[in-house]
């Protein structure tokens, strides 16, 4: 497995420090509001695992998961939702966590999906943007890490559905997916 890393770009510590002020800061934001935190699935199940619990206030977490790369490394503009809330969002303040903001499609569309069901708020918080190669106008509200244009698994991202167990994010090599 850390064989097929050509280097590691975020170190277990910096992922660990930079989780906790996020939590830090989303629980100063939403200490009253009993936030609704929605993790995209798969990828973004390690970040809110940790992410939650730096953020030491009420709140409550569901889930959902949309159709992303399958098995490439390009994203094909099709979202789908693969699995819905289990509860009504209308007037909670709700929290999309996401692994990574690439090209912005797979956030934009859950974005107007969720904003059609009259949530008192919407904020996403992403643990990595990678902002070149963005397609549609989308900034995450709270931002991890700005990363640059490489192909990055760990800490809940995926190639392949593998490498989501890395504790480090790393980058793979070109040679592992061509
Ligand atoms: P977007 O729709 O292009 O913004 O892509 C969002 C999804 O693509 C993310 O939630 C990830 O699942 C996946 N993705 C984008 N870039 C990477 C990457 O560098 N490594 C692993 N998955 C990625
Ligand atoms: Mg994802």
């Amino acid at each position: 497995m850390h064989d097929q890393i050509e280097e590691v770009l975020i170190s277990q510590q910096e992922i660990q420090e930079k989780v906790k002020q996020l939590g830090s800061q989303l629980k100063d934001d939403y200490r009253d509001k009993n936030p609704l935190i929605i993790c995209v699935l798969k990828g973004a199940l390690i970040f809110v695992s940790d992410l939650i619990r730096a953020m030491d206030c009420p709140l409550s977490l569901d889930f959902m998961a949309v159709s992303s790369y399958g098995s490439s490394t390009k994203s094909s503009g099709v979202v789908q939702i693969l699995k819905d809330l289990e509860t009504g969002i209308e007037g909670r303040h709700v929290i999309i966590a996401e692994d990574i903001v690439d090209t912005g499609l797979t956030l934009n569309y859950l974005r107007n999906n969720l904003l059609s069901r009259d949530p008192a708020s919407l904020a996403i918080c992403s643990l990595l943007d990678k902002p070149s190669r963005r397609q549609v106008k989308i900034k995450p509200d709270y931002c991890g890490f700005v990363i640059p244009d490489k192909f990055v698994v760990g800490y809940g991202l995926d190639f392949d559905q593998q490498f989501r167990n890395l504790p480090y994010i790393g980058i793979l090599k070109p040679e592992a997916y061509i």
